[in-house]
This record gives C-alpha cells, structure tokens and sequence, in this order.
C-alpha cells in the first residue's frame, strides 16, 4: 500500500487541556487527522466528535478548522464520549458527509459506574444520522479510505486481551460483559510505518498493533496516539503494554482520554523520549 507524504493529528478534544489557550476539556475524545497523499492531493478526517459536541465547536473555531471542510467523519466505536456530537457537528456543517463506522454502532451499550449502570450507546437513530446528513458507510472489515488511511474494522484478539472493564451490553438473557466488537481504530502509514489512532482502545494495545500492521502491510509500528483504556488496569498490565510497546521502538506514543492518570508515568518511564503527554490542543506530525 502507497504511504502517506505526511500526516498531522490535533486533538479537538480531550479529558484535559494543556495551557492557558481557550480550549475547552470534556470527557471524551475528537481529532482532527491532516493528510497528504503521495499525489500530493490533501484530505481531512474528523476522529470522533467528543460527548456533547460544545468543546468540538469552540475548539475547531480557536484551532482554525470548519465544520464544513471534513472530508470524512470516522467513528471509533459506539460510546457516547467520542459520538455524543454528531449531531451537533452534522447541523454545524449542514450538508452531507460519509460516516465511517462498524455495523454495531447502534446496538444498545452499558457502562457500569458507582455500581450503577448507565446508558453509553451512540445517541441517533440510523434515520436521524441519515436525516442530519450522516451517509452511513458500515464495515466490518478493513477499508481504505484513501491511499495510506486505513479503517480497520473489527479488530481480532489474536495478539492479545481487549480491555472491556466495566463495559456491558443488554441481551435478552439479561445484562453481559460486551467484547466490543465495534473498536476500531485509524491506520496512517506515513512512509513504511504505521501510526495507530484510537478512540478508547477497548480492542487492546496488541490486537491494534498486529492488525494495523496486517492490513497496511507496514513494516514498522510509527506509534499509538489516543485513548488505551487503563484506568482500572492492574500496574503489571500497564508494565507488559509498555515493553510491548517499547519492544516495537515507535517514534511517538501519546496516550489520552482513557488512558487514565497511573498509566501514564508507567509508559513515560518504559518509553522514555518516544512518550509525549498530551491534550486537547496538542499536534502530532507523522514521518
Ligand atoms: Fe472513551
Ligand atoms: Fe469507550
């Protein structure tokens, strides 16, 4: 598969801000991803859209992008803080735009917290995206949406555990632990690597590594930026994900959102330099 020439992410939203700069924080995670293709032809992609859809809007605005100029909005998976504003972002834009997601976007989903659990699903009917202007493209199985981005699809556990902590679904048989079949995640190959963008990394840190190799035929892992779901990870998971990690030597790892706060210095201490701390507002080149 052809590389990109280059690759910028910024983060529209995040759990946190970074400086004193006017960007807004919410729990949840959007992304701007810049590309430029080998022709030389440029796209954009909007990465999930956080929970409400307000910190989205005023951070596109402070950060210089427009509703209107996305080429594609990609959803990582179901959970409300990263589709939460589609709604707001598709009236923002006011004309169509193809949504890349899994099948499973709408099927219900639970998150357990305080011992209660809440309702986390993505918010739409399939009619009312359709009718926001959403032009629904569903896959389970890798796609290309241009030469060198990649959406994965489902991601199989071949390489690992996925990390699905107190994430259920309803069934008929009552409340189950839910796999999360839906996690996906973007694949940028900038060159012979590539670079993993995930929502909350339900699909787990190895599975992504082997997959986004697998189907960008990359030799190289570039790096690992977004969420990687460790906030109730036991410190030897977080050790054996940082020398997995570290054993790929990544040029950026950057772990957000649901990274949590006790991951973070475990991977800073493993990866050393290769380990950028982040936020809304921060930029990531690829090369
Ligand atoms: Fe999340
Ligand atoms: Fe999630």
């Amino acid at each position: 598969m052809a590389g990109l020439r280059w690759a910028r992410v910024t983060v529209l939203n995040d759990n946190t801000t970074l400086f004193i700069d006017g960007l807004l924080a919410e729990y949840g995670f959007a992304a701007a991803v810049e590309v430029e293709l080998e022709n030389g032809d440029r796209s954009l992609i909007l990465y999930d859209t956080g929970q409400t859809g307000r910190p989205l809007l005023h951070n596109m605005d402070v950060l210089g992008f427009r509703p209107g100029e996305f080429d594609y909005l990609v959803l990582s998976h179901r959970h409300v803080d990263h589709t939460g504003g589609v709604k707001a972002f598709l009236e923002a834009r006011g004309k169509p735009i193809p949504v890349v997601a899994h099948p499973a976007l709408f099927e219900p989903s639970l998150a357990m917290v305080g011992g209660r659990l809440y309702e986390i699903g993505f918010p739409l009917s399939p009619e009312r995206l359709q009718s926001l202007g959403g032009r629904l493209v569903a896959s389970a199985r890798p796609l290309q949406l241009l030469p060198g981005v990649v959406f994965s699809g489902e991601v199989p556990s071949k390489w690992g555990p996925r990390h699905t902590k107190l994430v259920y679904k309803p069934t008929p048989e009552g409340v189950v632990e839910d796999e999360m079949r839906d996690d996906t995640f973007l694949a940028l190959r900038v060159g012979g690597r590539v670079y993993i963008l995930t929502g909350c990394g339900h699909a787990g840190v190895e599975n992504m590594v082997g997959h986004a190799l697998e189907v960008t035929g990359a030799e190289e892992l570039g790096g690992v930026i977004g969420g990687l779901h460790l906030f109730g990870a036991s410190r030897e998971r977080m050790e054996e994900i940082a020398g997995f990690l570290a054993s790929r030597k990544p040029r950026l790892v950057a772990g957000l959102h649901c990274t949590g706060p006790f991951a973070q210095p475990v991977l800073k201490s493993v990866l050393g330099d290769a380990y950028r701390y982040g936020g809304t507002g921060s930029r990531f080149d690829l090369a």
